[in-house]
């Protein structure tokens, strides 16, 4: 791929939808807020659209790790034959090409099974960890295993295809964790599960405030094992509209532009009233600006 051509985390391929990349930024940003220390983990990096997006939350010496095969073979034939829908376009290169064409250095690469990411990050020195290599239920039950070894007590785990049709796999390795009374959800997406081996309640009641100031509509709490959670649904926030360098490079200079806004892609003032406003106020701001918009579309 010519990176030339990426302006945006949207020309990335991969599988990163917009209420993930919502939630992703809001979990990673409420922990940069809180200053919850630890390092950043990926198992499943592709080509690398969602380790672009973790990478912009990474802060001070903090470490972002990602593991994937890349050109490796796997060592089974049923991970081998899942390996083959990437083939034709994934290669180490290619990552590194694109992650930097939005970073200024490169993350921590473990090239390799990660069955072997024990090795390469320390117990409890984790904060955050997004799972999203192989689908098969022991690859997956064995990567929820390693991250949990990883996280620390407020580490957030985030999986991936946790419901789709073709990784029932996922399903049963995330939910077997669940009702094992040990790993609590927090949120559903339509694609990712996200959880803790921590307490779940002030990120959750955090996470439904804000979501009823900037989410969907209405946002659902399901009992699932005796924990709480929400589910997110007919929700289409828009894409986190992360720039390449080459594209802040052509756009700084321009009048009014002001180079970390572009960088994060965020308008100034959405972030600073999300930031810095009590709940209530947002809430009110929402509620006024969508009467605003019904009132100028139903003209
Ligand atoms: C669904 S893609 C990851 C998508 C990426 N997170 C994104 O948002 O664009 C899955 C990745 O996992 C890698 N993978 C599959 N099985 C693996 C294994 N056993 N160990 C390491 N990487 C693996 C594949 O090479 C592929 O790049």
């Amino acid at each position: 791929m010519n990176t030339a051509k990426l302006a945006t985390l949207d020309d990335v391929p991969g599988w990163l939808f917009s209420q993930d990349q919502a939630l992703i930024s809001w979990f990673l940003e409420r922990q940069n807020r809180l200053a919850i220390p630890g390092d950043l983990l990926e198992l499943g990096a592709y080509l690398g659209k969602s380790a672009i997006l973790i990478g912009q939350y990474r802060v001070d010496d903090q470490r972002l790790t990602v593991c994937d095969l890349f050109e490796d073979a796997a060592q089974d034939h049923d991970n081998d034959e899942e390996m083959r829908q990437y083939r034709s376009t994934l290669t180490r290169l290619a990552f590194e090409r694109n992650y930097l064409a939005f970073h200024t250095a490169l993350p921590s690469i473990v090239q390799g099974l990660t069955s072997s990411i024990s090795s390469h990050v320390a117990p409890r020195s984790c904060r955050f960890a997004h799972v999203d290599a192989s689908h098969l239920y022991e690859h997956v039950e064995a990567d929820i295993k390693a991250c949990r070894a990883a996280l620390h007590s407020d580490g957030l785990l985030v999986c991936d295809d946790f419901r789709a049709p073709h990784t029932p796999g996922v399903a049963a390795a995330v939910w077997s964790a669940v009702t094992s009374g040990e790993l609590h959800p927090i949120c559903l997406s339509d694609s990712k599960f996200y959880g803790t081996w921590g307490d779940p309640g002030p990120v959750q009641s955090e996470l439904i405030a804000w979501l009823e100031t900037f989410g969907p509509q209405y946002v659902e709490t399901q009992k699932i094992a005796g924990s709480t959670v929400v589910r997110v649904a007919d929700w289409h926030p828009p894409k986190a509209e992360i720039r390449s360098h080459a594209h802040v490079a052509t756009r700084i200079g321009a009048p009014g532009v002001e180079a970390s806004a572009l960088r994060k892609g965020i308008p100034i003032a959405r972030r600073v009233a999300r930031e810095v406003l009590p709940p209530v106020i947002t809430r009110a701001l929402k509620a006024l600006m969508r009467f605003a918009t019904n009132q100028s579309t139903t003209r």
